[in-house]
């Protein structure tokens, strides 16, 4: 695996992601997706909607306002308690998160998470944890940090106008819950799924896109009767693992469950597990499976006033479903197919840097490539023109074959079609697969189903 410079300087160079606002000095972790970037995100997001929506019968989709009325905030605890832990370096003045500190100094054996602000400080003061920036172990009390991102609405800054960037997609699905329900006739058990930005303000982000301020989630909120809960929580744990295996392509040995145990749940989670990924700078979390019980619905329920629970159908029932809900996070997801897809092969007279990734993640699924520029690129434009209806493509007429074959071979390209003489004469192409460099004739009228057959999945 490439180490994270590397992978920061391939994203820039190639064009998946530049540093934010780059021309001003930039703004920290702040960052910009290039036309790469934005294809890998859009074939990761199509891929997790084809599995966790379009697939499931019983789920559904749906596309909230980021900006919400702020009583949500404050029903759902955000406003009282979507904190973290911040503790100053009284000797340099700078700031952490203590849990962090005792992440990084255990190499993630232990996480902190759902530590009250005590057992943290005893913690980092018995195991003598110094500030990561100038070494001294001198720190303040530990102090709650809200992470919710403040605007406002209207001309006024006051209380009245306040509001703010939602801090998860999850809300928007919770309080739609009865919309979505009666629109689509939805029998329990079904799922909502969204995709969509959430802002957090980080007292410590870092690691490239791993933990930024501004990032995307794909998150479903699945609502089942209570006493199916587990089973569901399960099968939910099964399918995200399933994902990452076989649709995204991570491999077995990067990927493993971390139980959250019983001290670290949150008050009213029944079970929560991550699914964590070996990043170059260790273990992360990548995705958050947790059983909510009725907790999101009931305290929506309790604060507007409306009515959430769902009338079953066949009992006459009327009850508060459980929630299920993987969520992850599209920017982290994506840099983990970076990370296990960059590789540098070595062929008998040169390393070639290949991005190895599933064809149907792939930002450009074909290059087209005149042979020789002068001859055969009017000829390759038709055929660009053609593939471009069905497959995103790229075009390119400059240098050798060779080093435009090592190109797409950088960016992952799967297939290189080369227009030459053969395909002025018989409409015949050659098309070079990326991973076996093996290449295949063609005519061009079969090209775009023998792509689009290699595309299925
Ligand atoms: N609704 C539940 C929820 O938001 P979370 O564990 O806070 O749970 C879910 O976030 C996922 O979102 C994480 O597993 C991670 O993939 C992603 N995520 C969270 N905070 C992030 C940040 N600051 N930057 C990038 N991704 C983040």
């Amino acid at each position: 695996m490439k180490d994270m410079n590397e992978i920061i300087n391939y994203c820039k160079q190639y064009g998946f992601i530049f540093p934010g606002s780059e021309i001003y000095g930039g703004l920290s972790n702040s960052f910009d997706y290039g036309t790469l970037g934005r294809e890998l995100k859009n074939n990761i997001k199509e891929a997790w909607t084809k599995k966790f929506i379009n697939e499931e019968i019983n789920n559904y989709s749906l596309d909230s306002a980021i900006i919400m009325n702020p009583e949500v905030w404050v029903a759902s605890g955000h406003v009282a308690s979507f904190a973290d832990p911040l503790i100053d370096c009284k000797s340099c003045k700078s700031r952490h998160r203590a849990d962090k500190l005792i992440e990084d100094f255990t190499k993630g054996e232990e996480t902190g998470d759902g530590w009250s602000n005590e057992k943290l400080e005893a913690y980092i003061k018995e195991n003598n944890i110094v500030c990561p920036k100038c070494g001294k172990s001198d720190f303040t009390p530990i102090r709650k940090f809200n992470l919710l991102f403040e605007t406002h609405i209207g001309v006024t800054e006051d209380a009245k106008s306040k509001a703010y960037l939602r801090g998860e997609t999850a809300q928007g699905i919770f309080v739609n819950f009865v919309n979505v329900q009666r629109s689509m006739r939805a029998k329990v058990p079904f799922g909502i799924g969204q995709i969509g930005k959430a802002f957090r303000n980080e007292i410590t982000p870092g690691n490239f896109i791993f933990r930024t301020r501004e990032f995307e989630q794909m998150e479903l909120e699945f609502f089942c009767k209570p006493g199916t809960d587990l089973e569901w929580f399960e099968y939910y744990k099964n399918q995200c693992l399933n994902f990452l295996y076989n649709t995204i392509g991570l491999s077995k040995e990067n990927l493993r469950y971390r139980d959250h145990a019983k001290e670290e749940l949150a008050f009213y989670s029944k079970a929560t597990t991550d699914i964590e990924y070996k990043f170059p700078m260790g273990f992360g979390e990548l995705w958050g499976i947790a059983d909510r019980t009725d907790y999101d619905l009931s305290v929506h329920m309790n604060h507007s006033g409306e009515d959430l629970r769902y009338l079953d159908p066949e009992t006459n029932e009327k009850y508060l479903p459980y929630v299920i809900e993987p969520s992850v996070g599209v920017d982290r997801l994506l840099l983990a197919t970076l990370c296990e897809s960059l590789t540098t092969e070595k062929l008998e007279n040169e390393d070639r840097l290949i991005l190895k990734i599933k064809p149907y993640l792939a930002p450009y699924k074909i290059a087209v490539l005149p042979l020789i520029k002068k001859v055969h690129a009017d000829k390759a434009v038709e055929v660009y023109k053609e593939l471009s209806k069905s497959f995103v493509c790229t075009y390119d007429e400059t240098a050798n074959i060779g080093k435009r074959y090592r190109r797409e071979d950088a960016i992952g390209t799967p297939w290189c079609i080369t227009v030459d003489d053969e395909t002025l004469n018989n409409n015949t192409v050659t098309i070079r697969d990326r991973d076996t460099m093996e290449q295949v004739t063609l005519k061009l009228d079969e090209v775009k189903d023998y792509i689009a057959k290699k595309l299925e999945y």
